[in-house]
């Protein structure tokens, strides 16, 4: 049964989609979509605050993001799918916002220093990158939405999306704003090749886009328990990424079973692969699938986004009246 309530996530267009975006976002957004009222959105402007100097790679981006959406299986009939940058409501809402928030609100952000050590080659000290949050507070807002399905990462900017939704009621004496929650997901640190958190930047993900034999050449040569040199030796599992990956893609007998095999040394490295490569080959075949019927369907694409884009720009536009009446502005 479909409750009616509004959940609301996006994610940042900023290169291809992984198996950890996969497992820890997408996955969720789908069983949602049975039971919410779900909007599912392109970050866009997002992926400017940190690829600004590089903008080349965007539309590329926004397009394999888009088709990953589908192939995931969101589906266009039952959630409303969109590009953040043609629903211009959010740039108004954020910068109506950008009025009332505290400049150290937005920099004791942990993700603001954070962010900008790690990408250092970049310039960051820029006024929309500070604003990250307070973009991402307007994208949930604006929609009124109850829920926001990310991964604990997300957590400190859902922190301040409520602080600023509860500053705005206050001032202005209504109840416009609803305070999100997170819906945290189930699987929220997927770990990569090398055994740390899959990630683009870490050089340690397996893409929606690889090809069978790439999937099947990164889990063949993924380390396991070091400990475990010859066939014969015995191995901890909770030392080998190979199992982490088992915890994700594999039946609970089949861990039971592998991690039986690893310690005791009746399993050797390469049949434990051997099993999760199977296993993960039969999440990705179906997605592989409809990517390539979509991929060669554009016009497709185009439908399903503009109809996304105009429901949702029409709940932006209401509750764009509320904030403009709010704030004293002229409305004809
Ligand atoms: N910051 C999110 C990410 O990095 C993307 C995002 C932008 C988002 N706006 C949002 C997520 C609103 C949830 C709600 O993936």
């Amino acid at each position: 049964m479909n409750t009616g309530e509004k959940v609301l996530s996006g994610m940042q267009a900023s290169g291809r989609v992984h198996l950890g975006n996969f497992v820890g976002a997408l996955q969720n957004w789908v069983r949602l979509q049975e039971r919410y009222d779900c909007y599912y959105f392109i970050a866009d402007w997002h992926a400017l605050t940190t690829g600004y100097a590089n903008p080349g790679a965007l539309t590329e981006s926004v397009n394999d993001l888009l088709i990953n959406f589908l192939a995931s299986g969101l589906d266009p009939d039952r959630c409303t799918i969109f590009i953040q940058s043609q629903v211009p409501e959010h740039a108004e809402l954020h910068l109506l916002l950008s009025m009332i928030t505290p400049l150290g609100w937005l920099e004791r952000v942990p993700t603001y220093k954070e962010k900008q050590q790690e990408l250092k080659e970049r310039d960051l000290s820029t006024y929309g990158f500070l604003g990250y949050p307070l973009l991402q507070t307007a994208d949930i807002i604006i929609y009124r939405a109850k829920y926001v399905p990310v991964g604990v990462d997300q957590v400190p900017h859902l922190e301040i999306s409520r602080e600023i939704a509860r500053r705005f009621n206050n001032l202005y004496c209504k109840e416009i704003f609803p305070e999100p929650d997170a819906l945290l997901t189930k699987f929220p640190k997927v770990p990569g090749i090398d055994g740390r958190k899959m990630s683009k930047s870490y050089g340690n993900a397996i893409y929606l886009s690889d090809s069978p034999k790439e999937v099947e050449q990164k889990i063949r040569t993924m380390m396991t328990d070091p400990a475990r040199v010859k066939r014969t030796d015995t191995g901890d599992p909770e030392l080998s990424p190979v199992y982490q990956l088992h915890k994700v893609f594999s039946s609970q007998e089949e861990q039971d079973e592998v991690a039986a095999g690893c310690r005791t040394a009746g399993i050797g490295c390469i049949d434990c692969k051997k099993i999760l490569i199977r296993n993960v080959l039969r999440v990705l075949e179906p997605i592989w699938s409809k990517r390539e019927e979509l991929i060669h369907d554009p016009a497709r694409l185009r439908h399903i986004i503009e109809k996304g884009t105009k429901k949702a720009r029409e709940a932006a536009a209401e509750t764009m009246v509320l904030v403009r009446e709010a704030m004293g502005l002229y409305q004809p």
